[in-house]
């Protein structure tokens, strides 16, 4: 059993924003081939801003644990800002994940990404 941070357990047992939004503006799917994980963002925007966020994570305790933080840190942030998290951040907000369970942190970020440029591929055509 790998050792967990306490801000990874306290995410793994209350995970923030969880589900999927309805009508989302722009939703971001990735896959982990290390383990075969998923993870799922929906965004709401608003005046370029990341208005509600929410995800499904079908994975390990430290996905989950990232897609709660990821979602906590992209809340509220421009759409440039967001796009500047790393894995890495999501990762030292979490006050680390085992070795073996770095990994796991490249979905959160990822994810959140694959949203942000969904909702831009989709004002862009309809303008
Ligand atoms: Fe698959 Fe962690 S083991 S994301």
């Amino acid at each position: 059993m790998p050792e967990y941070s306490d801000k990874v357990m306290e995410h793994f047992t209350k995970p923030r924003n969880i589900g999927e939004l309805d009508n989302p503006d722009g939703t971001g799917e990735v896959g982990n081939p290390v383990c075969g994980d998923m993870m799922k963002f929906t965004i709401k925007v608003k005046d370029d801003r990341i208005e509600d966020i929410k995800y499904l994570t079908f994975g390990c305790g430290a996905a989950i644990a990232v897609s709660s933080m990821v979602s906590e840190m992209a809340k509220g942030k421009t759409l440039d800002e967001a796009m500047k998290i790393t894995n890495k951040q999501v990762a030292e907000e979490l006050e680390g994940l085992p070795g073996n369970k770095m990994h796991c942190s490249n979905l959160g970020a990822d994810a959140l990404h694959k949203a942000i440029e969904d909702y831009r591929a989709k004002v862009k055509a309809e303008n």
